[in-house]
C-alpha cells in the first residue's frame, strides 16, 4: 500500500492540522512523532527507499544520542521547519517515516520529505520520549509537542514545579485527574533541540504523559492521535480555564478540595497522587506545599 492512502497518514495528517486549527503550531511550531508497529511497517514498506544515508540524531555526538530501546524501528515524523497547516494538503513534503539502525543511533529516510530537509529537531526529545514510554506501556506510540498560548502563559506566573502546575490545572475542570492521574511535569526553560532539554523531559516521561517547557511550550504522549491530541486539549483548556480566573481575581472564591479529589478514585478507577493533594490556604493560587 502506498504511504499517501493508508489509514495511518490519513490519521497523523488529521491530528495536525486539528493542532493548527487550535492555534498550537504558529509557523513552523510543533512536532509529531508516531511509532510504527510491525504490521504498519509490513503494510506499507513496498512505498519505501533503502538507500538514503544513515545520519546522526541532534546535534550531541552519536554515543549520546542512542536509543537501543528503538533500534530498527520506524518512526512517522514531521519535518524540521515544516509548518503543520501544509501537512495535510502534502504530507510527502512536510513529514517523514525514518528507521533506526540496530545501535538505536543513526536514522535514515526511507519515505517522504521529498523536496529535501530533515527530521523535526526535536527529535532527540521525541525519540527519548517515546524510549521511555515504550519501557514503561508498550503500547504508546505517539509523542506530540505544540506551543499552546495558555499553558505557555501560566509558566510566566506559576511557580515552575509540578505539584503547583498539576494542582491549579485539576482544580479548573473536574475531568483532568481522570484524564492524567499521574499529573503534569515541568521544565524550566533550556535550549530546545538538544540532549539536556531531552534528557529533563525524559525523566518526566518515565512516569507522566504531560510535560511543560517553560516560556515554549508542552509534550505529551499517548496510545493513538485521539489520546495523545486530547490529552492535551484538556490541559490546554483547563489552562484557559486558569488564566481567565487570574485575570478576574488573585483568589478563587470556590473550588475543589483534597477530599472531593479523592472521591474521584473509586467512581473512575484511578488513583490520583496524593503529591499534589496538598492542603492550601483557601483560594490562593500557585502556592507551594511548603508555603
Ligand atoms: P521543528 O520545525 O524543527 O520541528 O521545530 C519546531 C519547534 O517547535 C521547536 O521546538
Ligand atoms: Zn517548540
Amino acid at each position: 500500500m502506498k504511504v499517501l492512502d493508508s489509514k495511518l497518514m490519513k490519521s497523523y495528517a488529521r491530528m495536525a492540522s486539528d493542532g493548527y486549527a487550535q492555534g498550537w503550531h504558529e509557523r513552523n511550531g510543533g512536532n509529531l512523532s508516531y511509532r510504527m508497529t510491525r504490521a504498519e511497517v509490513e503494510e506499507l514498506k513496498e512505498d519505501f527507499h533503502y538507500d538514503g544515508e544513515w545520519k546522526t540524531i541532534g546535534w550531541q555526538k552519536e554515543e549520546e544520542s542512542a536509543f537501543p530501546g528503538l533500534a530498527g524501528e520506524y518512526f512517522l515524523v514531521s519535518g524540521s521547519g515544516k509548518y503543520f497547516r501544509n501537512i495535510e494538503p502534502d504530507p510527502e513534503a512536510n513529514t517523514a517515516i525514518i528507521q533506526l539502525n540496530d545501535a538505536g543511533s543513526r536514522y535514515r529516510i526511507v519515505w517522504g520529505l521529498k523536496d529535501g530537509g530533515r527530521p523535526t529537531s526535536e527529535l532527540p526529545t521525541h525519540l527519548g520520549n517515546l524510549e521511555v514510554c515504550k519501557a514503561r506501556d508498550e503500547n504508546i506510540r505517539v509523542v506530540y509537542h505544540c506551543h499552546p498560548a495558555n499553558i505557555i502563559a501560566l509558566t510566566f506566573v506559576l511557580p515552575l514545579d509540578s505539584r503547583v502546575f498539576t494542582r491549579e490545572i485539576y482544580e479548573m475542570i473536574t475531568e483532568c485527574p481522570i484524564v492524567f492521574p499521574e499529573g503534569i511535569g515541568v521544565v524550566p526553560w533550556m535550549v530546545c533541540g538538544g540532549k539536556l532539554i531531552s534528557d529533563a523531559t525524559k525523566e518526566i516521561m518515565k512516569k507522566q504523559d504531560v510535560a511543560v517547557w517553560a516560556h515554549h511550550g508542552a509534550f505529551c504522549c499517548g496510545y493513538d492521535f485521539d489520546l495523545a491530541f486530547g490529552l492535551m486539549h484538556t490541559v490546554e483548556k483547563a489552562a484557559e480555564v486558569l488564566v481567565k480566573v487570574m485575570s478576574m481575581s488573585d483568589r478563587k472564591r470556590n473550588t475543589i478540595t483534597p477530599a472531593q479529589f479523592r472521591d474521584l478514585n473509586e467512581p473512575f478507577g484511578v488513583k490520583i497522587n496524593e503529591a499534589f493533594l496538598y492542603e492550601k490556604k483557601d483560594g490562593t493560587i500557585g502556592q507551594l506545599p511548603e508555603d
